[in-house]
């Protein structure tokens, strides 16, 4: 049988590339922790259980997993590797590599060796391979909570939305990031504006009200210093909506202003309404991303903009632009509304 490659891109697009292809594209899927049931290895029997795949498979888990610092959590790890040992298996082969399953029975007996944060949290790496906005590899490595809500806040974990605006701002950094100054509001783990550093902003603030999510952001940007060894371009800074008083604008004039899955809650609408408008008052370009999950709070939302005199306009160009990152495929069928606010109508071309 001839042996056959492929190459799984997060936009679902197979490429047939190559040993080397598939071998980093699964590298990119571990380390953003891709859930095992969704990972694509497309490779055929005779591929999957050659001796050179399985030990290529071996020294990305030891190089790029096991001995990396902020590695994804070894739990995972362990699932993924009993993944892969039951494809070969099924094969009906015997020649399982040997360092794989040494290194299954390493994480089968060291279940949590004491360098990996607490079981719950774990470390999330998005990779833009080389020679999708840059000549180098370029990554931001988060630490994010595995649940939906913990310490009685959502903002512990990236949303689909903060993956979605993510792309969305590498994809036109041009125009709303590179030599600009850049706020996120309720920014959680900070992916998007950590990002926004890499793309060129001048600053970058990220901003929540949760200590307990202010604590990871710190934690976060000190994950991702600049490459270059100078001071980060990025802070944290308390930002509470609720207390939010029109004279800190000034502060962030000719910021683009960035958001996401902001809008779930009816009832503090109308205080994050107030910041927008104080923002847009100095000239802040906006963007608010929100996966559209009850029609009713975003139309509420809308509504409260309208009043506040804001124009919000629905950016269209959200359905082009490229998946650079692996998404959920359970949340596959989401709905995504991106914003673009202002007083007038020229805010972008798009
Ligand atoms: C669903 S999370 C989204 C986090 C992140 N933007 C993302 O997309 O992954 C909502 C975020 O809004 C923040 N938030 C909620 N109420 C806030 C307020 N009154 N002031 C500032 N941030 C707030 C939360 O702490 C949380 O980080």
């Amino acid at each position: 049988m001839e042996s056959t490659f492929a190459a799984n891109t997060p936009d679902g697009r197979t490429t047939s590339e190559g040993p080397l292809a598939a071998v980093q594209a699964l590298r990119r899927q571990l380390l953003q922790m891709v859930p095992v049931n969704q990972l694509t290895l497309m490779v055929d029997s005779t591929v999957l259980t050659s001796e050179d795949f399985q030990h290529q498979i071996a020294s990305l888990l030891v190089t790029d997993c096991q001995l990396r610092a902020q590695r994804p959590a070894p739990d995972y790890l362990r699932r993924f590797l009993k993944w892969y040992l039951d494809q070969v298996e099924r094969t009906g082969t015997q020649a399982l590599d040997e360092t794989l399953l040494d290194l299954y029975l390493q994480f089968l007996v060291h279940k949590d060796p004491g360098t990996t944060p607490p079981a719950t949290t774990c470390y999330k790496t998005y990779i833009l391979p080389k020679d999708t906005v840059g000549s180098t590899e370029l990554a931001v490595t988060v630490q994010e909570d595995q649940t939906l809500v913990a310490h009685g806040t959502t903002g512990l974990r990236t949303w689909e939305a903060g993956l979605r605006l993510t792309e969305y701002v590498i994809w036109k950094a041009e125009r709303l990031i590179r030599g600009k100054p850049v706020l996120e509001l309720g920014s959680g783990t900070g992916l998007v504006g950590i990002w926004c550093g890499l793309l060129g902003a001048t600053s970058v603030t990220l901003s929540d009200y949760h200590p307990v999510v202010l604590d990871r952001l710190l934690t976060n940007v000190a994950l991702n210093p600049p490459s270059d060894g100078s001071a980060p371009a990025t802070h944290v800074v308390t930002l509470d909506w609720l207390e939010w008083n029109d004279a800190k604008a000034e502060t962030y004039r000719g910021c683009t202003v960035l958001g996401a899955d902001l809008v779930y809650d009816p009832s503090i609408i109308p205080a994050l309404v107030q910041v927008l408008q104080s923002l847009v008052r100095v000239e802040c370009t906006i963007v608010i991303a929100s996966t559209l999950r009850n029609p009713q709070t975003f139309a509420k939302f809308q509504e409260e903009l309208a009043q506040g005199e804001l124009e919000a306009h629905v950016m269209t160009d959200i359905d082009e632009a490229p998946r650079y990152f692996y998404h959920d495929q359970t949340s596959q069928l989401a709905e995504f509304r991106f914003l673009c606010i202002k007083q007038v109508m020229t805010c972008m071309d798009q």
